[in-house]
């Protein structure tokens, strides 16, 4: 593939603070007040006297939402309901690009339930929306040339599919900075498997804001943006999250000439950015870091527009990296030094046009190290993503042939843009609740730091060895993927699996199966074995070798090895003698753990947790916890599984490739419906139903037991809140609960399981929780009066009297519901779900 390489030269612009826009309409649709105040900005309603002028020919009505409290957005509360083709019309002064945003923020009224409509939207006679609707508030945002006075934007019901009006609540036109689409030519064109130079003009396209992406950073909304646009998160992008960690600077970028201005993307996004996770970046650099971007599977082309700051490096020339788009070496060698004007930390950004894979549903970008030899450290790094959908790309037509240009249809394709719909109302969300807390937060302290008098079990004893933790990583012998040495030989695997003996299997899935196995030296291990010949998902395979030969805790379950030999991909774990924790709960013959070994293995996982999400390994977060991935030594000693898994991507073939959620029912964070984005304290809610399933010994979901009692989250909270908890505890721990430890276990829990994230415990806090409630239960000495003081109990008794779990209930913790899944010993080796 001829890696051609087409720099972008950008054209001065002025750099000033606060942009003003030339023309500048903003619209609350239906209202008929004169101005309505939203992220500083005025908007004027469509029926007051002066906003009236706007509304052109048609039928239409404003209606106001019966519904709307003084918190809501204002101008949601109204909008404009048409019942044939109607209009808006701007006069425009500025003629060229102008940024329209369209604001659908559907109510129930008594006449109109404005979920259920369905229209087309036009600007100029370019069709923007056809055949949409919203039953959830969705901002839609286009880029559109304006090549004469005015400015049309029309509403159409769509008759066709039964609906008779269309609606709109707010719309923003204003003009784009000049310059904000260059034609100078030179952008590079990807397609499936080449790149070649994108022959059109890209001012010339309409283009639908798909995704807006703040890589490193935190959601900035229209109050932290220069053009009052939304930025969300990177992490839930990340193919492996493990791949790449954070680069943050204080320092405000240096905006120079010929490089991007603060209108382009403002100060906060180049002032984050993520870089390759090295040590010390000398070692295990092989690898890229890798996102994939949820586009429609239509094979539409796309704007991408990818920003960058050199906030890494201590000296110039220093960093080389290459630019990957659907796995096309998109721009070789980039060397940012020289595209911004030999200076540090200046913002520059790169355009490229892609042809997406048709079918495979995502734009796939990655950044890996340059070969070249003068690069000093191995690095590579990405501030912003920005995928913008031209609405009605024409394929210019061939020479001769007078077909012209087949018109791409477009339908209101949800695919990627929900992401951009939740983050405005993620953002209308944290509006409402006032203080706009910024979420995920970085690294909050843990309560350890702050306790008086208090010092955490480092030893939790049990019958099991259990004194020395070893937290971190041990010394190195460099290989080519990282810290250890971990290759393996195939013969002697074949060796240790009795030649992959079927009497060995213990599970199987998408990857491959999985054996037990015995390595020469004795040491038992799970060996993961992916179709022999099949090299589907080698660089994730390398990737992840790279990224989990790095992790070492007690209480994770760790890569042994892996072999690459013979067009075979293995991984090799160590075996976990007594499986998974579930299996010691509920629903088989195992006999039931004690309370305090219960303690002890929620103490273990969480610790294997807590180091995953602030470790050395840092900010790995495990998205799928429940109690068939907490695994269980021959000593009873919890091990986390299943983490630092990738999933697969779009360029080894146009399959369909699942970029679904991973996550398991019942045990998923609610907030993920809100945000669409799993963080650490995902994690932490998934474990509060774990210390639940611990305690009362049955399934997070049995959909067997009474609407109620199906979702053991909600049942146990509500048997909390009744204060009545002790009578849904496993039969089996019946007088072997102390209260006050019971009373700390279950407030853990419940803190877990807060509705919100920001509300929830770090794994930190509820590590030390676990501890807490572990030492109230075995009570060492005068401690105890402390902690009661310090939880204000009344502390009235010396002695406590155990938990007694009324009989009734008995039998319920016994036969395990109606999850059958749980004889595979090592199923958590074998998951398939999308990644
Ligand atoms: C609305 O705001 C008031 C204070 O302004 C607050 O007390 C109330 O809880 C808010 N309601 C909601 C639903 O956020
Ligand atoms: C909204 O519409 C989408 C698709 O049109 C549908 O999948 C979703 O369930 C709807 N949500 C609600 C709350 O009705
Ligand atoms: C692109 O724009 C330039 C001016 O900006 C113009 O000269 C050229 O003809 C345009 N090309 C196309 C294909 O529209
Ligand atoms: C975004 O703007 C809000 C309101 O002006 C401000 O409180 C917040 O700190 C800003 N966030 C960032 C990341 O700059
Ligand atoms: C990385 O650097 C730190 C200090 O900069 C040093 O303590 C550590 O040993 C280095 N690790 C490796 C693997 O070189
Ligand atoms: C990075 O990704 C590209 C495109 O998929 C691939 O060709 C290249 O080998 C990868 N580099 C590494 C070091 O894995």
């Amino acid at each position: 593939m001829a890696a051609r390489v087409f720099p972008l030269l950008l054209l001065l612009t002025t750099t000033s603070y606060a942009f003003t826009p030339h023309d500048n309409f903003l619209i609350s649709c239906g209202s008929d007040s004169t101005t309505e105040v939203v992220y500083n900005r005025h908007f004027v309603g469509d029926s007051s006297h002066k906003g009236s002028a706007y509304l052109s020919e048609g039928t239409s009505s404003s209606l106001t939402n019966p519904n709307s409290s003084p918190n809501s957005t204002v101008i949601y509360s109204t909008a404009r309901v048409f019942t044939s083709a109607s209009s808006y019309t701007f006069d425009i002064k500025n003629l060229g690009t102008h940024l329209v945003r369209l604001h659908f923020s559907p109510f129930a009224s008594p006449n109109y339930d404005l979920r259920n409509g369905k229209f087309g939207v036009s600007a100029n006679g370019i069709s923007l929306l056809t055949s949409f609707g919203a039953n959830v508030t969705v901002v839609k945002e286009f880029f559109v040339l304006v090549d004469r006075d005015e400015l049309e934007i029309v509403f159409t019901p769509d008759v066709d599919s039964g609906s008779n009006f269309a609606f709109v609540s707010a719309i923003e036109a204003f003009s784009a900075p000049r310059d904000f689409f260059i034609d100078s030519g030179g952008i590079a064109l990807i397609s499936p498997g080449e790149i070649s130079e994108f022959k059109q003009n890209v001012s010339n396209q309409a283009l639908e804001t798909v995704h807006r992406v703040n890589v490193g950073g935190l959601l900035l909304t229209p109050f932290n943006d220069t053009l009052w646009r939304s930025w969300i998160p990177d992490e839930d992008f990340l193919v492996i999250k493990s791949a790449a960690k954070v680069a943050r600077t204080s320092d405000p970028p240096n905006y120079q000439q010929g490089g991007a201005t603060r209108e382009v993307a403002p100060d906060n996004v180049y002032m984050t950015a993520q870089q390759m996770n090295v040590y010390n970046g000398s070692l295990a650099n092989h690898f890229n870091i890798t996102w994939d971007f949820p586009v429609s599977s239509e094979g539409a082309m796309h704007l991408v527009r990818l920003h960058f700051c050199d906030i890494v490096s201590v000296a110039l020339n220093t960093l080389y990296f290459n630019i990957y788009i659907n796995c096309v070496t998109a721009y070789k060698d980039v060397d940012l030094s020289v595209l911004s004007l030999h200076r540090l930390a200046s913002p520059y950004y790169i355009d490229f046009v892609v042809k997406n894979v048709r079918g495979s549903g995502v734009v796939r970008i990655s950044v890996g190290p340059s070969d070249l030899n003068n690069a000093m450290k191995k690095d590579a790094i990405l501030n912003g993503v920005e995928i913008m959908r031209m609405v009605n790309y024409a394929a210019p037509s061939p020479p001769g042939s007078k077909k012209d240009g087949k018109w791409i249809v477009l339908g209101c394709v949800v695919g990627g843009v929900f992401v951009l719909i939740l983050a405005v109302v993620a953002v209308l969300a944290i509006l409402r609740c006032g203080k706009g807390k910024p979420e995920p937060k970085p690294k909050p302290k843990t309560r350890r730091a702050e306790s008086t008098g208090w010092t955490s079990l480092r030893v939790f004893g049990g019958g099991s060895s259990l004194a020395a933790i070893s937290q971190g990583t041990v010394p190195a012998s460099a290989s080519p993927y990282g810290l250890y040495d971990l290759k393996l030989l195939f013969a002697d695997l074949q060796l240790a699996t009795d030649n992959f003996d079927k009497s060995l299997v213990v599970g199987s899935g998408g990857f491959g199966t999985v054996y037990k196995g015995v390595l020469k030296d004795s040491v038992k291990v799970a060996v993961k074995r992916g179709v022999p010949g099949s090299r589907q998902g080698l660089p994730e395979f390398h990737t992840e070798i790279t990224v989990l030969s790095k992790i070492r805790h007690r209480h994770l379950v760790s890569l042994v090895g892996y072999c690459e030999e013979q067009s075979e991909m293995i991984l090799v774990y160590e075996y976990m003698e007594k499986g998974p924790l579930r299996n010691h709960l509920y629903g088989s013959d195992s006999p039931p753990l004690s309370w305090k070994q219960r303690l002890e293995i929620c103490i273990g996982a969480a610790r294997g947790l807590h180091y995953l999400h602030t470790g050395s390994a840092q900010g790995i977060i495990h998205r799928d916890i429940k109690s068939t991935n907490i695994l269980l030594d021959e000593n009873c000693v919890a091990k986390v599984a299943d983490f630092g898994l990738s999933k697969s991507g779009p360029c080894l073939d146009e399959t369909h490739v699942s970029t679904g959620v991973k996550g398991s029912f019942g045990y998923l964070d609610p907030e993920y419906f809100r945000r669409q984005q799993l963080t650490d304290k995902s994690d932490v809610y998934s474990f509060g139903v774990v210390l639940f399933e611990v305690l009362c010994a049955r399934p997070a979901v049995d959909p067997l037991l009474n609407r109620e009692q199906v979702n053991l989250a909600e049942w146990a909270m509500e048997w909390h809140k009744k204060g009545v908890i002790n009578e849904i505890i496993d039969p089996h721990l019946s007088g072997q609960i102390k209260p006050s430890a019971l009373k700390k276990f279950v407030e853990t829990a419940e803190k877990c399981l807060a509705e919100y994230g920001v509300d929830r415990p770090t794994m930190g806090d509820v590590l030390w929780n676990l501890e807490h409630a572990y030492q109230l239960q075995t009570n060492d000495g005068p401690r105890e009066e402390e902690q009661r003081a310090m939880d204000g109990d009344s502390g009235d008794g010396e002695a406590e009297a155990p938990v007694v779990v009324p009989s009734r209930r008995a039998g319920a913790g016994g036969d395990g519901g109606s999850d059958m899944s749980t004889s595979h010993v090592f199923s958590q080796l074998v998951t398939n779900d999308g990644r």
